[in-house]
């Protein structure tokens, strides 16, 4: 059986509880291809309405603390996400790299967090522009693949998506050409597979829109996307999946 296109949507900082259920309302009421696995990052504040309202769709958190719980004033714990019924979490994107400082050991410790409560993760992994100009662009993915991992059991890997999000091209207008972006899908799918000899599923992120969507789509070694900015609007989000064939 074909497996299914993976689209995500990445919410950022954006959308009231209001406005969450207008949107989650509006797109109910649309026909949607059943075919694709839908998945919302949307903010915390967010969560438990997007729940009610969710229809077919996944909704997941785009981040979590390392801890279950304790001494870390306006953080939000895994432990606290699963009692709110939410199973998947977003972890490692680019922005929380570089606006709040997470490493890649900050990365894995969120990751062991996660898996204790058996959440799926959407991992994400990009090269900034500096590693691409410098031809080191799989180097700096393998490195990060390595230390996301560390100490992740074979066994959990089934829980993954890895998100392949350049960073020169989130929120930049810019995309990869599709053939970058199907050179380093592939060659994640290879790493994952040399250190686990696991298959693993890798989504492309960064600028996609509903007039690119299919040129990613085609590649062989692209599962799906994650798109910010056109996740926002119903009526781009629908056009976008409606490319999804
Ligand atoms: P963008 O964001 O589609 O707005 O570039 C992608 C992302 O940050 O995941």
């Amino acid at each position: 059986m074909k497996k299914k296109i993976i689209i995500s949507g990445n919410w950022k900082m954006n959308k009231t509880i209001q406005e969450t259920e207008t949107f989650l309302e509006e797109i109910k009421t649309l026909n949607l291809n059943k075919n694709i696995e839908i998945c919302l990052f949307i903010p915390y504040t967010n969560l438990a309405t997007a729940i009610k309202y969710s229809n077919n769709m996944k909704i997941g958190a785009q981040n979590c603390h390392w801890e279950e719980f304790g001494t870390f004033t306006g953080e939000i714990s895994v432990r606290m996400l699963d009692s709110l019924g939410i199973k998947n979490i977003l972890i490692g994107h680019s922005e929380r790299r570089k606006y709040f400082k997470e490493n890649c050991e900050i990365i894995n410790k969120k990751i062991h967090i996660a898996l204790k409560y058996d959440m799926n993760i959407t991992l994400c992994v990009g090269e900034t522009l500096e590693e691409r100009n410098s031809k080191i662009e799989r180097q700096a993915i393998l490195s990060q693949l390595k230390k996301s991992f560390y100490n992740v059991s074979k066994d959990f890997i089934s829980n993954f998506i890895i998100a392949y999000e350049p960073v020169w091209a989130i929120g930049t207008g810019i995309t990869a050409e599709p053939s970058q972006a199907e050179e380093m899908c592939k060659f994640i799918k290879k790493s994952v597979y040399e250190l686990y000899k696991k298959s693993i599923r890798v989504i492309y992120g960064g600028s996609v829109n509903s007039g690119n969507i299919e040129n990613f789509l085609k590649q062989n070694n692209i599962n799906g996307c994650l798109i910010g900015a056109s996740s926002l609007k119903v009526e781009n989000f629908e056009k976008l999946i409606n490319k999804c064939v």
